[in-house]
């Protein structure tokens, strides 16, 4: 089944979002494979965010990221890549709609709570970039088959 993978930033657990965040991915129906709080390397940070390496706020979003810790995550479900954009936001929060997480509780794109992967590719590198095998859980919730 179609995965994803989550972080919430350090904005988001410093702000006590870390519960509200789980909260939404949970009660919509997506189910929690992989959770780690974790302090980010540099190096981690950088290969992550590879993509944006030659863009001005490069560095001051590897700063921000290696700042405090974060929560990593993997969820799966059907769609789970593209909904949880939608769950998520737009990048700047004052322009994402009310009701998602970005929308709701942010004011800044510097500041803009989670990450969420962009396409099942990127998700699969993503994934495989910050948990190993071993730290992920497949399992069946017993509600599956209320959901599907
Ligand atoms: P991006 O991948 O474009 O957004 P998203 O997180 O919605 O997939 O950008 C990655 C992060 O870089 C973004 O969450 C916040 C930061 N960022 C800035 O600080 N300034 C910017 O102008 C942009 C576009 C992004």
């Amino acid at each position: 089944m179609e995965r994803t993978f989550l972080m919430i930033k350090p904005d988001g657990v410093q702000r006590n979002l870390v519960g509200e965040v789980v909260r939404r991915f949970e009660t919509k129906g997506f189910t929690l494979v992989g959770l780690k709080l974790m302090k980010v390397s540099r190096e981690l940070a950088e290969k992550h965010y590879d993509v944006h390496k030659e863009r001005p706020f490069f560095g001051s979003l590897v700063d921000f990221i290696t700042s405090a810790p974060v929560v990593a995550m993997v969820w799966e479900g059907d769609g789970v890549v593209a909904a949880a954009r939608k769950i998520i936001g737009a990048t700047n929060p004052l322009t994402a709609e009310p009701g998602t997480i970005r929308g709701d509780y942010g004011v800044s794109i510097g500041r803009n709570l989670i990450h969420g992967s962009d396409a099942i590719e990127t998700a699969q590198r993503e994934i495989s970039l910050w948990f190993s095998d071993e730290e992920l859980v497949s399992w069946e919730p017993t509600m599956k088959s209320w959901l599907y």
